[in-house]
């Protein structure tokens, strides 16, 4: 039984039927608001995917769009689109009396939430029993139809190959080779839009991020990330991932969901002119937030200084360099030696205190 009681007046039709969609507060509800073809339709704000507000989406046929992460609903019935129907929403009566929007608030759908199935990268992160793994990631932004040298390919190749021979497995993975989104931006819609897995992710099938989040996160328990130097910073791509990677840190941030625990990274930085300490203390910064741990000198770089302009010498020095060789070699040694070092320990603990730039609980 409802009464006029529980009629809400949320504003004027004649208002309401110039938005396809509106946020409103009825009462105590937050509603998404929606006017097509003469009719109203009235669901609930809060998506069931992560909470994004629903009104502040938009109307594609019969159904409201998250603005977060695009999951649909229906805009009257509150059901999931086609394939989701039991993934519900709330939806509310609506009725218009005297020019006036009513929404009955009491008499409101039940929320079910029918399981999307798992992301396979959602799995809890768990070492795998065998040999140390070590993942190589290439940056570097090539021309893939007329190949040439890379300085930095090159030794990460050397420290690739040093980790075979010292047993371990090796995993290259050269996000040139890589058709992987630019993040669009969810942290900086809310921080709970930006998810684990990344939203990208999860939503497009064709993205292959997913190798480096594969990688990063469940398979290496070392890594080493391999860089030219543009204009005083690592390359576009290796920013390209960085962004990407935003989740991991999220997950930190706002959960305290430390995906990666015992792992090394290390890094290789070439360039023709300067900045290696630059290019090197970024890098150092972004993977510490993340949760990685460094050997003992961490880099290996290299570049011939300001006043030189002679590229095709610093090519050459890189590619005959049995020093800069073997520092890589060295690199992925110390590397692996403070892996197996981390695993023999056994000490992972279960929990870990709230880690980030900001070592503090979030207040909500
Ligand atoms: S689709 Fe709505 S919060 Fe993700």
């Amino acid at each position: 039984m409802t009464s006029d009681r529980d009629w809400i007046d949320i504003g004027a039709a004649a208002d309401f039927s110039t938005t396809p969609l509106r946020r409103v507060k009825a009462g105590n509800v937050e509603l998404a608001v929606s006017f097509r073809d003469g009719e109203f339709g009235a669901i609930s704000n809060a998506c069931n995917h992560a909470g994004g507000p629903l009104g502040d989406g938009r109307v594609e046929g019969d159904y409201v769009i998250c603005p977060w992460h695009n999951w649909k609903f229906h805009r009257c019935s509150g059901s999931g689109e086609p394939g989701f129907e039991a993934d519900r929403v709330p939806a509310y009566p609506v009725k218009v009396e005297g020019g006036r929007v009513l929404v009955n608030v009491e008499a409101g759908s039940k929320r079910s939430r029918a399981p999307h199935p798992p992301h396979p990268l959602s799995r809890k992160p768990e070492r795998a029993p065998g040999p140390l793994r070590l993942a190589g990631i290439s940056t570097t932004a090539m021309d893939g139809a007329n190949p040439r040298f890379s300085g930095s390919d090159h030794l990460l190749d050397h420290a690739l190959k040093a980790a075979r021979d010292l047993g371990a497995e090796t995993r290259m993975i050269k996000l040139n080779d890589l058709s992987f989104r630019n993040c669009e931006g969810y942290y900086s819609k809310a921080a709970r839009a930006c998810t684990w897995p990344c939203s990208i992710t999860q939503m497009d099938a064709d993205d292959q991020m997913d190798q480096v989040y594969e990688a990063l996160v469940h398979w290496a328990d070392a890594i080493v990330v391999a860089t030219p130097i543009r204009w005083g910073a690592a390359s576009s791509l290796y920013f390209k991932m960085a962004e990407r990677l935003n989740c991991i840190q999220n997950a930190i941030t706002i959960r305290d969901q430390v995906l990666i625990r015992n792992k090394v990274a290390g890094f290789i930085i070439v360039g023709g002119q300067d900045n290696i300490q630059a290019v090197a203390g970024q890098m150092l910064g972004f993977f510490a937030e993340l949760g990685f741990l460094f050997p003992q000198f961490p880099y290996v770089a290299h570049s011939r200084g300001w006043s030189r302009e002679d590229m095709e010498a610093n090519v050459e020095i890189v590619r005959g360099s049995t020093e800069l060789a073997e520092g890589a070699s060295m690199l992925a040694k110390r590397c692996l030696d403070l892996a197996a070092d981390l695993i023999a320990r056994h000490e992972a603990p279960p929990s870990v205190e709230r880690g980030g730039r900001k070592a503090h609980a979030l207040r909500t």
